[in-house]
């Protein structure tokens, strides 16, 4: 894993946008996998910026977002379709259609999760798959566990999980308890990751992604075993006690 060093979240956020323009500038039609949290905020604020200065164009491009609440409807506040639309697609040129987020009120969950599945493959793959990190070391909402899931699932959140996203909710009662998360082996079928870990809070997890042991325990600790991952840490949770080639950028 390539390990690449911040000194803020700002100037993570610029390089991050930056990997995401060469990506499109490369290839138009690129199928990009996408992340919420708050980590993934300025990376959008730059892409937005970038596109009024017209120095990117997402006419051709397809995302994929890594999960969604389950029960909720798309135009509920706290949804991922809500927080994708606020946050980036409303102001960017990207055709809608082409903008997948898994259906938090499907009916056939399975049906649901098959179909996304589907989509991402007929889709030719994803391209760069951005990711955030859970402080118990989640990707996407595929949570610890004795076992995890390759596919698209419905998911029951961790409780430790339910505490730290209760931010974004008026009370802890009102976070959804699942949730339709893409699987391990399909965010490790992306031909890229881009991993963004910032925050005090991110440190303990952070050095434990560095420690050479793979564990369901830790689902991010199974990204060792992709060839092509950039870490993009800012210095709030950088540990020197990391031991990994590190880029300071
Ligand atoms: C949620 C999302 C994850 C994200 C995580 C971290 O649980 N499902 O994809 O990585 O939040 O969020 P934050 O960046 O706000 O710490």
């Amino acid at each position: 894993m390539k390990n690449i060093r911040c000194k803020d979240y700002e100037t993570l956020s610029k390089k991050v946008a930056n990997s995401i323009i060469k990506q499109i500038t490369l290839k138009p039609n690129s199928v990009l996998g996408l992340a919420t949290g708050s980590t993934p905020i300025g990376t959008y604020q730059a892409l937005i910026e970038a596109y009024q200065k017209g120095k990117v164009d997402f006419s051709q491009v397809t995302v994929f977002n890594l999960d969604e609440y389950y029960p909720i409807s798309k135009d509920n506040p706290q949804s991922y379709h809500h927080f994708m639309m606020q946050h980036f697609f409303q102001h960017i040129n990207i055709n809608k259609d082409n903008c997948y987020i898994p259906n938090g009120q499907a009916k056939n969950i399975e049906k649901e999760c098959r179909l996304y599945d589907e989509a991402i493959k007929q889709s030719g793959g994803i391209d760069l798959q951005l990711l955030g990190i859970g402080t118990n070391g989640h990707i996407g909402f595929n949570e610890p566990g004795r076992l995890l899931h390759m596919n698209t699932h419905l998911t029951s959140l961790k409780a430790s999980t339910i505490e730290d996203n209760a931010r974004f909710f008026d009370k802890i009662d009102s976070v959804p308890t699942k949730a339709i998360t893409m699987g391990i082996g399909s965010i490790m079928k992306a031909k890229k990751i881009l991993l963004l870990v910032s925050g005090q809070k991110k440190a303990d997890i952070y050095k434990k992604l560095f420690e050479k042991q793979l564990s369901t325990d830790i689902p991010v600790s199974l990204l060792q075993l992709h060839l092509d991952v950039t870490v993009m840490v800012d210095q709030e949770a950088y540990s020197s006690e990391v031991i990994s080639d590190t880029i300071v950028g």
